[in-house]
C-alpha cells in the first residue's frame, strides 16, 4: 500500500511553495506611491492678513502621506517659487540612500526654482507617525505635512489601534513673509522675531484675532477611542499639548512603540511626534485641545495657545453653541513637568541597544556670542555688541556653498568638509556652572566627525549654560537610537552610566537635552552616508548647533552608499 504522508522530498517543496507565495504576497502589497509635489507660492489669509505663503501643491499644511511598512515612494519635487529649496522625511532611515534625505548642502544641493528632483524613499522596518519638512533656510515654516506608516497588511499594533486616527500637526505662524524675518536676523546677529500664532494643522483657532470662523473642530461618538498623531512642526519652540477634562494615552514616538501610559500633558520639542489615545467618556460637550510653549531658555518666546475642538456629537443643542471646556496649561517654564513626561517613555518591548561601546563621544551643546570689532555696527546687534552663535564642541556649523557635504564624500572632493570634529570638547570646563566670558565664543568651521561601518556608539550630548541653559531638541539624520539616560547638572562618567536604562529605554529621532542637564544616546552606525546632526530649533541651527557623521562603507554592495541618482540637484 502506498504511503499517504508526503516524502521528504515532497515537504522540502511544499515549504518552498509556502515560502514563495509568502514572499509574492508581501511584494504584490508593497506598494510605490508616486506623487508631485509642487513648491508654489499661494495667497493665505491668517490674523487678518494675507501673505503669499510658500506650500506644496497649494496645500497648508502640505499633503499628508499614507504608506505602509515596506513600501516604497518617488516624490518628484518641482520648484515654482523663487526660492531654492530641498525636502526632507524625517525620521526615515533611508538606509544607504543619503540621497534622499534631503537637508541642502548636506546631502544635496538646493532644487533650484524652475527645477525638480525625484525623491526616491524606500520604507524599510519602520511605523509610525514620522513628517516631511523643507529643510532650507526658514521654508519649512510653511512647508510640512504628515508622514505616516501604517504596518504591513496583517501585521498587528501592539496595541488595541482605533479605528480612527487624527493627525494634528502644530505649527508656528509669522504674520510677515518668514524668510524676511530670517533675513533680518542674519543681518542683525540679533535674535530673530518670536512667531504670531501657533496653529494646529495650519488653523491658530479661538483665541486668535479673524481665526475663530476657521477653528477646527473634531467630532467624536461617545465612548470611542481614537489616536491623535501629534507632529511638532513648529520652526523655534517645545509645545506642551493638552485636551480638556480628558486623559492621554501615549503609545508611540517618532515611529516607535512605547509602553502604554497616561498622561494630562505631552511635551514636544521641534522634529518629535508623539501618538496618543483619547477616549470620548466625558459629560457629551465640547473641550478645547490646546498647545503652546514650553520655555527653559532665559530669552523672548511667543507666549499665545493655539486650539481647536474635540466635539462629542451628542452634545445638548439647543442653547446655541456651548463654550468650550478650556484644559489646565502646564506653565511656560514647567521644567518639572517636561522632564516626568520624558522620564516615563519606555520602549514596548526589550531593546536591542549596544552594549559594548566603541565610539564614545561627549558633544558640549550651546549657543554662543561672537564678538565683533566694531560692537556699533548694525550688523552686531546681539547682547552687548555682539553676533549670536550656537555651538556643538565649540564647532559653529558652516554649510558648505559650492557642493553638498555627501557628494564631496562620495567622489572625494577635497575642501568641502574635515573629518576632524573633536569628540569630546577641545576645553573641559563646568558646563552648567558660571561659564568665563573666554569660553563664550565658537570657532566657525565645517567639520566631520568618521564612524566605521556598525560601530556602536554613544554620545552624551551636555547642554551647556552658555548665553543661557536650554531645552535643545537634537535631531540626527538616518538613525533612530535609543535614550539610555538623562539628568541635570554635568555629566558625571563615574556615576551616572550606573543608572542607565538598557533594557527599555525610548527610541527616537529627536531628543531634548533637559535645559542645564545632560542626555545620552546610545546607536549602531549601520547605515553609511553623511548624516546630519543638529538643533531643531531652526534659529539656533542657522547659529551653528549642528554636526555631521560620515559613516563609513562596510564590505560589498549591501553595506555600502548607493550611487546617486542621476537627476540629484546640481550646484
Ligand atoms: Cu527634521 Cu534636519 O531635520
Amino acid at each position: 500500500m502506498k504511503s499517504h504522508t508526503p516524502t521528504n522530498l515532497g515537504r522540502v517543496s511544499i515549504i518552498l511553495v509556502l515560502a514563495c507565495c509568502t514572499l509574492l504576497a508581501s511584494l504584490a502589497s508593497a506598494e510605490l506611491h508616486v506623487r508631485e509635489f509642487v513648491i508654489e507660492a499661494k495667497p493665505l489669509k491668517r490674523l487678518c492678513r494675507t501673505h503669499q505663503t510658500i506650500t506644496v501643491n497649494g496645500q497648508f499644511p502640505g499633503p499628508t502621506l499614507e504608506v505602509r511598512n515596506g513600501d516604497s515612494l518617488a516624490i518628484t519635487v518641482i520648484n515654482r517659487a523663487r526660492y531654492n529649496i530641498s525636502l526632507h522625511w524625517h525620521g526615515i532611515r533611508q538606509l544607504r540612500n543619503p540621497w534622499a534625505d534631503g537637508p541642502e548642502y548636506i546631502t544635496q544641493c538646493p532644487i533650484q526654482p524652475g527645477q525638480s528632483y525625484t525623491y526616491r524613499i524606500k520604507i524599510e522596518d519602520q511605523e509610525g507617525t514620522l513628517w516631511w519638512h523643507a529643510h532650507s533656510h526658514w521654508l519649512r515654516a510653511t512647508i510640512y505635512g504628515a508622514l505616516i506608516i501604517y504596518p504591513r497588511l496583517g501585521s498587528p499594533y501592539p496595541f488595541s489601534m482605533p479605528k480612527r486616527d487624527i493627525p494634528i500637526i502644530l505649527g508656528e505662524w509669522w504674520d510677515r513673509n518668514p524668510m524676511d524675518v530670517l533675513r533680518l536676523a542674519q543681518f542683525t546677529g540679533a535674535a530673530p522675531n518670536v512667531s504670531d500664532a501657533y496653529t494646529i494643522n495650519g488653523q491658530p483657532g479661538d483665541l486668535y484675532r479673524c481665526s475663530k470662523p476657521e477653528t477646527l473642530r473634531f467630532p467624536i461618538v461617545p465612548g470611542e477611542t481614537v489616536q491623535l498623531r501629534l507632529i511638532n512642526a513648529a520652526l523655534n519652540q517645545e509645545l506642551f499639548f493638552t485636551v480638556a477634562n480628558h486623559q492621554l494615552t501615549v503609545v508611540e514616538v517618532d515611529s516607535a512603540y512605547t509602553k502604554p501610559f497616561t498622561t494630562n500633558v505631552v511635551m514636544l520639542g521641534p522634529g518629535q511626534t508623539t501618538n496618543v489615545l483619547i477616549t470620548a467618556n466625558q459629560r457629551p460637550g465640547r473641550y478645547y485641545m490646546a498647545a503652546r510653549a514650553y520655555n527653559s531658555a532665559n530669552a523672548p518666546f511667543d507666549n499665545t495657545t493655539t486650539t481647536a475642538i474635540l466635539e462629542y456629537v451628542n452634545r445638548p443643542s439647543g442653547r446655541g453653541q456651548i463654550t468650550p471646556v478650556f484644559p489646565v496649561l502646564a506653565g511656560f517654564n514647567d521644567t518639572a513637568t517636561a522632564t516626568a513626561f520624558f522620564n516615563r517613555l519606555r520602549y514596548y518591548k526589550r531593546a536591542p541597544v549596544p552594549l559594548q561601546i566603541d565610539e564614545n563621544l561627549f558633544f558640549a551643546v550651546g549657543l554662543g556670542l561672537i564678538n565683533c570689532t566694531n560692537p556699533n555696527s548694525p550688523r552686531c546687534q546681539g547682547p552687548n555688541g555682539t553676533r549670536f552663535a550656537a555651538s556643538m564642541n565649540n564647532v559653529s556649523f558652516v554649510l558648505p556653498r559650492t557642493n553638498s557635504v555627501m557628494q564631496a564624500y562620495y567622489q572625494g572632493i577635497p575642501g568641502i568638509i574635515t573629518a576632524d570634529f573633536p569628540p569630546v570638547p577641545p576645553v573641559q570646563f563646568d558646563y552648567t556652572g558660571n561659564v568665563s566670558r573666554g569660553l563664550w565664543q565658537p570657532v566657525k568651521a565645517t567639520k566631520a566627525y568618521k564612524l566605521k561601518y556598525k560601530a556602536n556608539v554613544q554620545i552624551v550630548l551636555q547642554d551647556t549654560s552658555i548665553v543661557t541653559p536650554e531645552n535643545h531638541p537634537m535631531h540626527l539624520h538616518g538613525y533612530q537610537f535609543y535614550v539610555v539616560g538623562s539628568g541635570f547638572g554635568n555629566f558625571d562618567p563615574k556615576r551616572d552610566p550606573a543608572s542607565f536604562n538598557l533594557f527599555d529605554p525610548p527610541e527616537r529621532n529627536t531628543i531634548g537635552t533637559p535645559p542645564g542637564g545632560w542626555v545620552a544616546i546610545r546607536f549602531v552606525a549601520d547605515n553609511p552616508g553623511a548624516w546630519f546632526m543638529h538643533c531643531h530649533i531652526d534659529s539656533h541651527l542657522g547659529w551653528g548647533l549642528a554636526m555631521v557623521f560620515l559613516v563609513e562603507n562596510g564590505v560589498g554592495q549591501l553595506q555600502s552608499v548607493q550611487p546617486p541618482p542621476l537627476d540629484l540637484p546640481r550646484c
